[in-house]
């Protein structure tokens, strides 16, 4: 049965929530295990399904997972690895674009790695390319076939000279995970920096790996025979943190996110201030309210890091809706991440999508036929609608945008968001809102 959440929607947000391990690290943390001779032990990860999926998928692989919720501890033993059936991967790889990670471990383990057809948020095509073209240059082949695509090594993996056309997280993860057990040297420039591939390199160096990154976004491995295992705790989701800061100046609220580090929201906080947000840090987390003046308008571009994050431009969106005035969004990461805003605009917002580049840099997608810059004119009284969410960043802009919103808003699809945000629907209810969940 599918879930029906109900918001009532003109309550500040104002409370404690807490934001656990990052969903965009903890998952790949765990697919990094596989590499390892002993077992692992990962902290501070939360109950989102990206773990879920990821835990099965290494289960059937005959990983020995064991997660205490509560505590976040999860310890994983991939002594006993084997290959899993092709039928149970698809089963199991669900709508996540993990298990293309997946590969570089499984080859190195098992000599081949199957990826069935790949999901992950509708924002934009999200192809494979660099990836299959960076494994090909360790030696790989890759045979497509109609169920998804198989890999091999029939002679194993050596250390190439690689450069991504664009920093891809995705794809600078997958070198990362094949090159720390290739034969030799492994190079690879216009690598992606953010702060989870810097923690994913910090365990895998707790494994034995070798691996440097240089000020130019070059990164060298050199590979070793062998890896042992890791005890790390990941760092908080950012991305989460991003989004109850957010919820705090759309609501006129104010909420302490318990676990928060500051230290990798640079170019958000920036931001935050900008609009007229207000934060505190202390050891345990941050607060983030609504300063009390009218929001202000403002430029936005968004970048790869250390620039403002493509995952925190939807719940900005949101807030710049009811900032007095005009503002610009150009999305360079992704071409087709404006999607969230139509459901914005049935609720009263104003916002002008545009193919042109709309900031201070041209971008991959300008001329071409991608609607990636958003003109939001405010502020505009939201009223609430009935709303099905579209993707993961996108739907929890809506909650955010129902939460304001003068009325009901019928929200459905809510199921997309546990994929991310652990214990949601707990959190915003503690909050305060006004909200009730039903079967439909
Ligand atoms: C990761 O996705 C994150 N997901 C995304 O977060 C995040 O927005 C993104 O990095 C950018 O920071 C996870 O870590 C699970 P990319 P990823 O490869 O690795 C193009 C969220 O909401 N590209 O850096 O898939 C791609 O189309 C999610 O938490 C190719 O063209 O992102 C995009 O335009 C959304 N070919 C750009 O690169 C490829 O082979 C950036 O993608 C790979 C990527």
């Amino acid at each position: 049965m599918a879930k029906l959440l109900t918001i009532q929607g003109g309550k500040p947000l104002q409370g404690e929530v807490h934001v656990r391990g990052a969903k965009n690290l903890v998952p790949k943390s765990m697919v990094a295990s596989l590499l390892g001779s002993e077992p692992s032990e990962l902290h501070n990860v939360p109950e989102i399904k990206d773990v879920d999926i990821v835990t099965n998928l290494l289960t059937i692989h005959g990983v020995k997972v064991d997660r205490d919720a509560a505590s976040g501890v999860m310890t994983l033993d991939p002594r006993e690895t084997y290959s899993a059936e092709h039928s149970a991967i698809d089963t199991h790889a669900g709508d996540s674009r993990i298990p293309i990670l997946f590969c570089g471990p499984l080859m190195h383990k098992n000599g081949e790695a199957f990826i069935p057809d790949l999901g992950g948020c509708r924002i934009g095509d999200r192809p494979i390319n660099y990836h299959l073209e960076v494994l090909r240059n360790f030696g790989a082949v890759v045979d497509k076939r109609a169920t998804g695509i198989h890999i091999s090594a029939p002679k194993g993996l050596r250390g190439a000279k690689l450069e991504l056309p664009f920093p891809s997280v995705g794809a600078t993860e997958q070198v990362l995970l094949t090159a720390v057990l290739a034969e030799g040297i492994t190079e690879l420039k216009n690598s992606a920096v953010e702060p989870e591939i810097h923690d994913l390199i910090a365990i895998l160096q707790q494994m034995g790996a070798i691996i440097t990154v240089y000020t130019d976004r070059t990164i060298r491995i050199e590979g070793v025979s062998r890896l042992s295992g890791f005890r790390h705790r990941s760092i908080p989701d950012r991305n989460e943190t991003a989004s109850w800061a957010s919820a705090a100046l759309v609501t006129e609220g104010d909420i302490y996110v318990r676990g928060a580090a500051q230290r990798d929201l640079t170019a958000f906080l920036n931001t935050y201030r900008k609009i007229g947000g207000e934060f505190e840090v202390d050891e345990e987390g941050m607060r983030f309210w609504h300063a009390g003046e009218p929001l202000k308008p403002l430029v936005l571009e968004t970048d790869v890091h250390p620039g403002f994050m493509t995952d925190w431009q939807q719940p900005m969106v949101v807030a710049l809706t009811q900032a007095n005035g005009v503002s610009i969004v150009h999305e360079t990461v992704y071409e087709n991440r404006f999607g969230f805003t139509q459901a914005l605009t049935r609720m009263g917002a104003s916002i002008q999508l545009h193919r042109e580049c709309l900031g201070s840099n041209p971008c991959r997608f300008g001329q071409r036929n991608f609607l990636h810059s958003a003109v939001i004119s405010g502020p505009s009284k939201l009223t609430g609608a009935d709303i099905d969410i579209p993707d993961l960043r996108g739907g929890f802009s809506h909650l955010i945008a129902a939460l304001a919103a003068k009325g009901t808003s019928n929200v459905t699809g809510i199921e997309i968001i546990s994929r991310g945000y652990e214990y949601f629907i707990d959190k915003i209810a503690g909050l305060g809102a006004d909200i009730s969940i039903s079967e439909r």
